[in-house]
C-alpha cells in the first residue's frame, strides 16, 4: 500500500469524488444566474474510468472513504450503478453523498439499497421565497421532501449544510437550528469561501463562526463546545444546543482553519486530482488513463500529486488568490 502522504505529515484516506459540474439550482454564491461552460461530455470521465479510479484509491493507496459531489450528483443518471460499484470494492469504503436534495425524494431508496451509507444534503432557508431568492429556482418543497425521504430510507444521520449570507438569511440560523432539532437532522453552518464563479466574495460581507455562534446565544440556544464527540479530520466543529442533546457544526474554513489535521483528495469529473480545495494546481488522470497506464502508473501519479500539497488553503494570506476553478467543478 503506497499513502498519499503530503510534507506536512498528513495522509489522504477521504476521496471526494466530483460526478459532474452541472447542477439545478444557481445558488447565488456559486455561480451566476446563466450557469456556467459547462464541460464537455468527451472530458467526463465513464462510469468505468471513475470506478477505475476509486478502485486503485482503495486498492493501493488506503482511501477509506468515498463522498460523491457535484455540481449536483443527482443529475447523474446512472448514480446508483457508480455507488454499487464502489460498494462492491475491496475493502469496502464508506460512501457518502452531498447533495442538494432536487428528486431526492424519488431516488433515496434506490441509493440505500446500491449501497449509500451517509447523505448531506444543502438547505440555506426555511422560508421558500428566500429559497427562491437564494438559488433563482422553485424547489423548496422538493429540497424538504428529499431530506425526509432520506431518513425514511435510513440515510442516517442526515446532515444538513446552511451558507448564512448577509442581508439574506443571516438572522435565520436560531430558526434553523429549532427545525433541525425538529426533523432530527444535524445542522452545520458553513462560512462562505471564496470560490463562486463569479469571484465575488468579500471577506467583509461573510458571516463568521463567531457571529452565528453569538446568534443562537442571543436568542437562548446557548451553543456549548461539545465534549465527547471526536474531530478528528472533520471540518465541522461540534456544538451542543444548551442543555439538549442537540449537536450543530459550524464549518468555519475561513476564520478558524482546519487545514492541518486534512484527510481528503479530490477527483474532478473530468478527471482531475486536486489535493486541496484551493490547488493552483492539478494533476491529470484521466489523460494518463486514456493513454493506457496501468493501475501502478496511476497510483504513482497520484502519491506525487499528493506530496505536493500545501500546508493551507492561504485565504488568510494576502497574496491568496482563487483558484480557476469554481466550487461546482471542483467538488463540494
Ligand atoms: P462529513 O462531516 O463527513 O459528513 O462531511 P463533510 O462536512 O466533509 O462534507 P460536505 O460535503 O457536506 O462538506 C461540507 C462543507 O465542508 C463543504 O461545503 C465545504 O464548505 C467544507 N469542506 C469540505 N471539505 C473541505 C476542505 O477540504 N477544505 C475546506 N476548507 N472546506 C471543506
Ligand atoms: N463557500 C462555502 N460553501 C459553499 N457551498 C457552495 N459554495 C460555497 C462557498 N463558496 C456549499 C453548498 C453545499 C456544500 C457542498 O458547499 O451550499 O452545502
Ligand atoms: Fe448547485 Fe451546490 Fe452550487 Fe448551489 S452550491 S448552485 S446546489 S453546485
Amino acid at each position: 500500500m503506497l499513502p498519499l502522504a503530503d510534507a506536512y505529515g498528513r495522509v489522504a484516506t477521504d476521496l471526494r469524488v466530483s460526478l459532474t459540474d452541472r447542477c439545478n439550482l444557481r445558488c447565488t454564491y456559486c455561480m451566476p444566474p446563466e450557469g456556467l461552460d459547462w464541460m464537455p461530455d468527451d472530458q467526463l470521465l465513464t462510469n468505468d474510468e471513475l470506478v477505475r479510479l476509486v478502485r486503485i484509491g482503495v486498492e493501493r493507496l488506503g482511501i477509506g472513504s468515498v463522498r460523491l459531489t457535484g455540481g449536483e450528483p443527482l443529475l447523474r443518471q446512472d448514480l446508483p450503478q457508480i455507488i454499487a460499484a464502489v460498494a462492491d470494492l475491496t475493502p469496502r469504503p464508506t460512501i457518502a453523498l452531498t447533495t442538494n436534495g432536487i428528486g431526492l425524494a424519488r431516488r433515496a431508496g434506490d441509493l440505500k439499497a446500491a449501497g449509500l451509507d451517509r447523505i448531506n444534503v444543502s438547505l440555506d432557508t426555511l422560508d421558500p421565497a428566500r429559497f427562491q431568492v437564494m438559488t433563482r429556482r422553485r424547489r423548496h418543497a422538493d429540497v424538504l421532501a428529499g431530506i425526509r425521504a432520506a431518513k425514511e430510507a435510513g440515510l442516517e444521520p442526515v446532515k444538513i449544510n446552511s451558507v448564512l449570507m448577509r442581508g439574506l438569511n443571516d438572522d435565520e440560523a436560531p430558526a434553523l437550528v429549532d427545525w433541525a432539532g425538529r426533523e432530527g437532522v444535524q445542522l452545520r453552518f458553513i462560512e462562505q469561501m471564496p470560490l463562486d464563479a463569479q469571484h465575488g466574495w468579500r471577506r467583509d460581507r461573510m458571516v463568521t463562526a463567531d457571529e452565528i455562534l453569538a446568534s443562537l446565544a442571543g436568542h437562548g440556544l446557548r451553543p456549548v463546545a461539545a465534549e465527547g464527540t471526536v474531530r478528528g479530520s472533520a471540518p465541522s466543529e461540534l456544538f451542543r444546543v444548551g442543555d439538549t442533546s442537540q449537536l450543530v457544526g459550524v464549518i468555519a474554513s475561513v476564520s478558524r482553519p482546519f487545514c492541518g489535521a486534512c484527510d481528503r483528495v479530490r477527483l474532478t469529473a473530468d478527471g482531475q486530482i486536486r489535493n486541496c480545495l484551493f490547488s493552483r494546481t492539478e494533476d491529470d488522470l484521466r489523460t494518463a488513463l486514456r493513454s493506457g497506464a496501468s493501475d501502478e502508473e496511476i497510483a504513482e501519479q497520484w502519491v506525487r500529486a499528493v506530496a505536493g500539497k500545501h500546508p493551507g488553503h492561504g485565504i488568510n494570506d494576502p497574496s491568496f488568490l482563487q483558484p480557476d476553478r469554481p466550487m461546482s467543478a471542483i467538488g463540494g
